[in-house]
C-alpha cells in the first residue's frame, strides 16, 4: 500500500510539472535564457517522452501491485481458513479436556470410595485388632483353659489359631508381656486341632514339644520366645480371641464358622445371589438343620427387619430342589407350591415357594453351610 501511494504522489507531480511546462510555454515572456539551449518543439518532445516512460512504468508497478493484492487475498483467504481450523480444533480440545476433567472426579470419587471400602475392609469394631482378614482381642486376666475358651465363645469368636510366623509374632506384640498366652490348640483323636476348625498348617514348638500330650492336650505360647508349649486346663494364661472380619455388617457367627449378611434391599432370585458374591464372595443361605433354620428364621427379621427373606434354594428340574452353594439338600420345611424358588417366613420358620422374579430381602453366607 505504501509502494501505491508513493507511486501516485509521483504521478501526481509529474501532471503538476508537465502542465506548469505548458504554462510556461504560453504565459512566459520571450527571450528567456533557458528556452535558447534547444528548440521549444524539441524540448516538449523530451518531456512527452518522459512522460510517455513514466506512464508504462507507472502502469507495469500498478499491473504488479494488482498481482500482489490478489496473491495477499488469496493468502488471507487461507489464512482465514486456517484460523477457523484452529478455532474449531480448539473448542473441540477445550471440549475434550472438560469432558476429561469430568472423568478424573468420576474416577477421583472412585478410588476414594474404594478407599473406604478397604478401610472399613481392614476395621474391626470395638477394641478389636485387624489382621490379615481377621480380627483379634486380648483378655488380660489370667484363666484356666475352659474359662479362657468359654470368653472367646463370649464374644462370639474362637480362642486364637495361628497360621503362620507372621501371624505367631503378631499375637505376641498383641499379648504385651504377658507371659503366657492360650491358644485355640487341643490334642483330639490322635491329632492336632484348632479350636476354630482352620487346618493345622503350621506349629512353633519349643525344643522338646510337646510332650505328655495325653495329660497336656491344650496349647500355650510363652511370650518371650513365641515358642509353643503344651499344658493341663488348670495352668494359667492370658486369653486371645480371634475371629474373621466380616463383609460390610456382616456379623461372624462361630458356630457356622462363617459370617451372616442380612441385605434389606429387594431382589429376586439371581441378582440377590450376585450381590452376595460381591459382598464377601458368598451365597445366599442354605439351611441344613433345625438349629439354623430357627438362626435364620430370628436373623432374617433380626438383620433385614422384613419376616420373610429369599433362602439359595431353587428347583430347576421339577421335584428336584438345591442349593445354590452347592451343599447337599439335606434338610427341608418347604410347604407345597408350585413355584421354584424359596422364602424363609420367620413367623412360623417354614419355607415357601416364590416366583423365583419376586423381590425379597435376603441373608448372605461369606462360606458354604453344611
Ligand atoms: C479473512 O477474515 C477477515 C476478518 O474476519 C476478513 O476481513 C477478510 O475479508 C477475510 N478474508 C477472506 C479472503 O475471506
Ligand atoms: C477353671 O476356672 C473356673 C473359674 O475360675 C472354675 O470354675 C473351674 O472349675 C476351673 N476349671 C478347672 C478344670 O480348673
Ligand atoms: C433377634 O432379636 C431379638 C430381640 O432383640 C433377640 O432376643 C434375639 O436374640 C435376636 N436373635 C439373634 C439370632 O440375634
Amino acid at each position: 500500500m505504501t509502494s501505491l501511494s508513493f507511486l501516485l504522489i509521483l504521478k501526481a507531480l509529474l501532471l503538476l510539472a508537465d502542465s506548469s511546462t505548458h504554462y510556461q510555454e504560453k504565459e512566459s515572456p520571450v527571450g528567456d535564457f533557458v528556452r535558447e539551449e534547444l528548440p521549444e518543439d524539441a524540448r516538449l518532445a523530451v518531456c512527452r517522452r518522459k512522460s510517455e516512460l513514466l506512464d508504462i512504468k507507472l502502469k507495469e508497478r500498478d499491473n504488479e501491485l494488482a498481482v500482489k493484492t490478489c496473491e495477499l487475498t488469496a493468502l488471507s483467504g487461507d489464512f482465514n481458513k486456517s484460523l477457523l481450523y484452529l478455532r474449531e480444533t480448539n473448542s473441540k480440545l477445550q471440549n475434550e479436556l472438560k469432558a476429561s476433567q469430568v472423568t478424573v472426579k468420576n474416577l477421583e470419587g472412585k478410588v476414594a470410595k474404594l478407599e473406604t471400602t478397604l478401610k472399613n475392609s481392614m476395621e474391626c469394631r470395638g477394641n478389636w485388632v485387624y489382621f490379615n482378614g481377621y480380627c483379634y482381642k486380648i483378655a488380660n486376666q489370667a484363666v484356666n483353659k475352659t474359662t479362657s475358651a468359654a470368653l472367646c465363645e463370649r464374644e462370639n469368636a474362637h480362642l486364637v489359631s495361628i497360621h503362620s510366623r507372621e501371624e505367631n509374632n503378631f499375637i505376641l506384640e498383641l499379648s504385651q508381656g504377658d507371659y503366657w498366652t492360650w491358644i485355640g490348640l487341643q490334642w483330639a483323636d490322635e491329632e492336632w486341632v484348632w479350636s476354630d476348625g482352620s487346618a493345622f498348617d503350621y506349629s512353633n514348638w519349643a525344643l522338646r514339644e510337646p510332650n505328655r500330650i495325653e495329660e497336656n492336650p491344650w496349647g500355650r505360647v510363652q511370650f518371650s520366645s513365641g515358642s509353643w508349649f503344651n499344658y493341663g486346663n488348670t495352668q494359667f494364661s492370658v486369653t486371645i480371641c480371634k475371629k474373621r472380619k466380616c463383609f460390610g455388617d456382616g456379623v461372624y457367627y462361630p458356630d457356622l464358622r462363617a459370617c451372616i449378611l442380612g441385605v434389606k434391599e429387594l431382589l429376586g432370585f439371581t441378582p440377590a445371589g450376585s450381590v452376595c458374591k460381591k459382598m464377601g464372595g458368598g451365597h445366599l443361605v442354605s439351611i441344613h438343620n433345625a438349629f439354623q433354620n430357627t438362626l435364620f428364621a430370628e436373623l432374617q427379621q433380626n438383620l433385614t427387619g422384613s419376616s420373610v427373606g429369599l433362602i439359595g434354594a431353587i428347583r430347576i428340574v421339577k421335584t428336584d430342589w438345591v442349593w445354590s452353594d452347592a451343599t447337599s439338600f439335606d434338610y427341608s420345611k418347604i410347604l407345597a407350591s408350585t413355584d421354584d424358588c424359596l422364602i424363609l417366613d420367620s413367623q412360623d420358620q417354614m419355607w415357601k415357594a416364590v416366583n423365583c422374579d419376586a423381590t425379597f430381602s435376603f441373608l448372605c453366607s461369606s462360606r458354604p453351610l453344611s
